[in-house]
């Protein structure tokens, strides 16, 4: 069941990719940075908000007239600021649905990496609230309908004495102390424990990537910023207590439940939201939950070099003084409770090189579902199968459906925990030793890697802009890199392997062996 619900969300996930692939470029492609954008969008909220402050009233009597002063008289800043707080609010809104899926989808959310997905939980009631009390603080028809419903909502909580809703009932009633309360909550309160709860949330997460590119902040922003000079944001007609509201137009992004309470009642709806919060709560221990072994450490093979530290993704590792008495200063340590089994460490430490007499292969540190030496193994086995003057082995990350439709394509695949799993000294193994003529590396686009930094680390690995580098006699046209893994980009994916195929020389040299 859970399989399904994450093939058709990667599915769901796919049709988006490719027009905003379009619209922003691979890199900037607003999918792969989606954590980012949301703090991007609430930076803007906050700077429209200090602006809307400024200028508002916070009593029942002066809001909505000093909305309606910065919407019409000062409406080329004013009107637009406050357009801007609306649009970004929503597309919070959305990316943090997106967001959600996203990590559902590619599974980054289970077992060990819990921390994340739960703390996540209660930002989302954060937000949420952010938004209700924002409208109510707009002191317009909508306002009411909200300030009422949220009422009758808050009144089925055992934890009020009064009805709630019992203040809303005349003008009189709706008292300057309570709105000023509703305004503190908007504007200090829920703000300062929605900055603690997303860094609590990205706290386990090593260099967690708060800032979108450039390009695509400026992107978001220019459509924002259209959108509010062509449909400004304005307020419906203003509240009047003694008149029940008859009709009124919902902020979607914010308000869908709002209806059901009607519909419904106050009661069903706390059972649905806290039931949802519940099982996304519990989601990470859901089957199947089978984890495999943590990375592991060997003393005799580390060096203390610290690579490992700097490329996991997750803060797993730490240097600790060592403890077998030998000439380094530290040893790497793995916290189990924390690795994300990807493999990544292996492919930064300088110990995994499969240059060494069969045996012998343990890593400073190795991953005992697929170990450097297994590795090595598959390697050769895989290539073994491989013919002809133009060979070309592919490495994909396991279960990726990359990996699946080439080999469906006939080609020959060695399939790792991660591409950052794969050491250089491995690429340069396989065609200084002529296992192969050219080497394909596949996995997920950068960015949106499973593992987080698999894909950037290998990409600037085989660049030669980080340790480990390839060296330098491995000719960089023989590896090709085509990150892509949702299944409607296989076709380009296949294409980049012909290109490499055209470009090998009929007979592949062995040069490069012999001055190796
Ligand atoms: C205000 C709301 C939120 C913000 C600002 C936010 C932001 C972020 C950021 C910046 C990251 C780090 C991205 C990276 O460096 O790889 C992240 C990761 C993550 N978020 Fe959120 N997030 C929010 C809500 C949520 C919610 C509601 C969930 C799920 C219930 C969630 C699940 C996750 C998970 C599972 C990760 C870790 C992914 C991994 O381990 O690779 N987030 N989020
Ligand atoms: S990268 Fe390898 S050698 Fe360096 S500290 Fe980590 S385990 Fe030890
Ligand atoms: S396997 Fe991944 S999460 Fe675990 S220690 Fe290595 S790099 Fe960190």
């Amino acid at each position: 069941m859970l399989f399904y619900l994450q093939k058709a969300a990667r599915a769901g996930l796919g049709l988006l990719h490719r027009p905003l692939a379009r619209a922003f470029g691979p890199i900037d492609n607003p999918l792969n940075h989606l954590g980012a954008l949301i703090i991007f969008f609430c930076w803007i909220v906050l700077i429209s908000g200090i602006w809307l402050l400024i200028f508002f009233r916070t009593s029942v009597a002066g809001a909505f007239e000093s909305l309606e002063y910065l919407t019409y008289e000062q409406w080329y800043l004013g009107g637009i600021m406050r357009s801007l707080h609306r649009y970004a609010s929503d597309a919070a809104i959305a990316a943090l649905f997106v967001h959600i899926v996203k990590e559902f989808a590619f599974d980054t959310y289970r077992l060990k990496r819990w921390f994340s997905w739960v703390t996540g939980v209660p930002l989302v009631w954060l937000v949420f609230a952010l938004g209700v009390t924002g409208y109510w603080l707009v002191w317009d028809e909508l306002a009411q309908y909200v300030a009422i419903t949220s009422a009758e909502l808050l009144d089925r909580l055992p934890i009020f004495t009064d009805s709630m809703a019992g203040n809303f009932l005349t003008d009189s009633a709706m008292s300057d102390r309570f709105f000023t309360l509703m305004a503190f909550l908007h504007l200090v309160g829920l703000p300062i424990f929605l900055v603690f709860g997303i860094w609590l949330h990205v706290f386990r997460l090593s260099r967690p990537v708060i800032n979108p590119p450039r390009r695509l902040m400026a992107g978001t922003l220019l459509c924002m910023l259209v959108l509010s000079f062509v449909f400004p944001a304005v307020s419906q007609n203003k509240a009047n207590l003694a008149k029940a509201t008859q009709s009124v137009d919902l902020d979607w992004f914010y308000l869908h439940v709002y209806p059901l309470v009607q519909i419904s009642s106050p009661g069903f709806v706390w059972l649905l939201l806290v039931g949802i919060s519940c099982l996304i709560c519990f989601a990470p221990w859901l089957p199947p939950g089978r984890l495999a072994e943590a990375a592991v450490v060997d003393l005799a093979n580390c060096n203390g070099c610290e690579r490992c530290v700097d490329d996991c993704p997750f803060g797993a590792i730490q240097m600790q003084a060592r403890t077998d008495g030998r000439k380094y200063d530290a040893e790497a340590v793995v916290d189990p409770g924390l690795c994300a089994r990807c493999g990544i460490c292996v492919g930064a430490c300088p110990t995994a090189t499969p240059f060494r007499s069969r045996g012998e292969l343990i890593p400073g540190i190795d991953l005992p579902e697929l170990t450097a030496a297994e590795l090595r193994e598959r390697i050769g086995t895989v290539a073994g199968s491989l013919s002809g003057n133009k060979r070309v082995l592919s490495f994909s990350c396991s279960g990726s459906s990359t990996a699946e439709s080439l080999r469906k394509a006939g080609e020959a695949v060695v399939e790792v925990k991660c591409m950052g799993q794969l050491p250089p000294p491995f690429l340069d193994y396989v065609l200084s030793r002529d296992l192969a003529d050219a080497v394909l590396l596949t996995g997920c686009s950068d960015g949106r890697c499973r593992y987080r930094f698999g894909t950037h680390w290998t990409e600037d690995r085989v660049t030669r802009k980080r340790d480990p580098r390839l060296r330098k006699r491995i000719d960089e046209s023989r590896i090709c890199r085509a990150w892509q893994d949702f299944p409607e980009y296989q076709g380009s994916v296949l294409r980049q392997l012909a290109a490499l195929r055209s470009v090998l020389p009929e007979q592949s040299t062995d040069d490069e062996e012999a001055s190796g």
